[in-house]
């Protein structure tokens, strides 16, 4: 593995750029809950490194959960139903929430953790995603946090995977191999 790998193509989004962009969330994120504490859901396991880093951009009082979640086989793109893996632990009622993302695809994902979380009755519920596609009418309405706007094809490296290999590439790149 590395820049040599053939199933690799060029960096989307480098190294320097995502450490910048992730400080200037965390920034938003200080300012727009003024120190108010705020619980960050992480949604394993693509979430986890972009997690680990915005906490530290963030000057408030945060807590971590996470979240597993994995689609119902081929009929998750029609009915946007996802299979809970892994719940949260904390009771979320009267809590300021931001659900911590990879990547919005369709999503679907996202859409269906919000209506199951919103059923929660936390005091607010927000997104933070570190990428999403391009082509996403409905992003702006749904996500208030938004890293990087991305064309089709499959992303790893920054904590995203193709079958699990690939996530502790330093740059987001864009694999050309075999799935
Ligand atoms: P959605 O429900 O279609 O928005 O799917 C979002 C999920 O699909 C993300 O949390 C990722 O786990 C996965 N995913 C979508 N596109 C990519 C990609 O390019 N690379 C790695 N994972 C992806
Ligand atoms: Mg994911």
């Amino acid at each position: 593995m590395g820049r040599e790998d053939p199933n690799l193509g060029d960096v989307v989004v480098g190294r320097d750029a995502i450490k910048h962009k992730v400080a200037e969330l965390g920034r938003r994120l200080t300012e727009d809950y003024g120190g108010r504490p705020v619980l960050l859901v992480g949604i394993l396991k693509g979430a986890w490194m972009f997690l680990a880093d915005l906490v530290r951009e963030i000057e408030a009082p945060v807590e971590i959960d996470f979240m597993a979640v994995s689609s119902y086989g081929s009929t998750t793109r029609t009915s946007g139903v996802v299979r809970i893996i892994k719940d949260l632990e904390q009771d979320i009622t009267g809590r300021e929430i931001v659900l911590v993302e990879d990547i919005l695809d369709s999503g679907l994902t996202l859409s269906y953790l919000r209506k199951t979380l919103l059923a929660r009755g936390p005091a607010s519920l927000e997104i933070c995603t570190l990428l999403a596609r391009e082509e996403q009418p409905d992003l702006e309405e749904m996500v208030r946090y938004t890293g990087f706007r991305i064309p089709a094809g499959w992303v790893v490296g920054y904590g995203l995977d193709v079958d699990e290999q690939y996530r502790n590439l330093p740059d987001i790149v864009w694999y050309t191999g075999p799935k």
